[in-house]
């Protein structure tokens, strides 16, 4: 077997930065983020590119995920669930009041997901894209969920904040907290904010 030893790569482009940078943070300041840059941050999950297309690939363009926010502590934004419109880029209020306790607890005491002023929830109807792909489907919602994942690490770290990806959550309590049916799957639950 040879071994082709591969050229350097760069690692000063802005990309390559974001990736060099990204690390899992948990522990954040009490100061409350931003309109603006939970804007940026919802729209790396699933904002609308061009011709209906969206920031991350989806198999055979299905679309399945729905993400909902979890607001605490956001400038001009009352405490609530809300969910994430890509299409008009808004936010639709699910339900009133501040849940980062108990979806804390639905994330077995994560004390990150309380201390966070917002945590994003991402989910899917997984038959968008069972109904095409069968089981397999399953898998390609997961995948998704993980390019999803990674633009919300690497917009972060670009707008000064910081993340870490929740997968240890018991799917129920979470869905029970947002009202969501059994077509739901929850996938991932990314507390944000300013790293300490
Ligand atoms: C699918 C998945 C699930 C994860 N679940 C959790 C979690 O529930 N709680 C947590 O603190 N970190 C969780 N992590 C973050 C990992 O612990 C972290 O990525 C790993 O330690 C590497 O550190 P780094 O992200 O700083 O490179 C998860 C990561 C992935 C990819």
């Amino acid at each position: 077997m040879s071994t082709h030893k591969l050229p350097e790569p760069d690692k000063t482009s802005p990309l390559s930065q974001l990736l060099v940078k990204r690390r899992s943070v948990r522990k954040f300041k009490k100061e409350s983020l931003k309109l603006e840059a939970l804007s940026r941050i919802l729209w790396a999950t699933y904002g609308i590119t061009e011709r209906n297309r969206r920031v991350v690939p989806s198999a055979g363009a299905t679309y399945p995920v729905e993400v909902y926010v979890f607001v605490k502590n956001v400038e001009g934004l009352n405490p609530g669930i809300y969910k994430y419109n890509e299409r008009e880029h808004s936010l639709i209020l699910v339900k009133d009041g501040d849940y980062s306790r108990e979806l804390a607890r639905a994330c077995l005491d994560q004390n990150w997901v309380r201390e966070a002023p917002v945590n994003i929830v991402i989910t899917a109807v997984h038959s968008r894209t069972t109904e095409w792909y069968g089981d397999r489907g399953f898998r390609y919602i997961y995948m998704e969920a993980g390019h999803i994942g990674q633009n919300i690490y690497l917009m972060a770290v670009e707008a000064g904040l910081g993340t870490v990806a929740v997968g240890a959550f018991k799917d129920e309590e979470v869905a029970d907290l947002i009202g969501l049916g059994e077509e739901y799957l929850v996938l991932y639950v990314f507390p944000i904010g300013t790293p300490y």
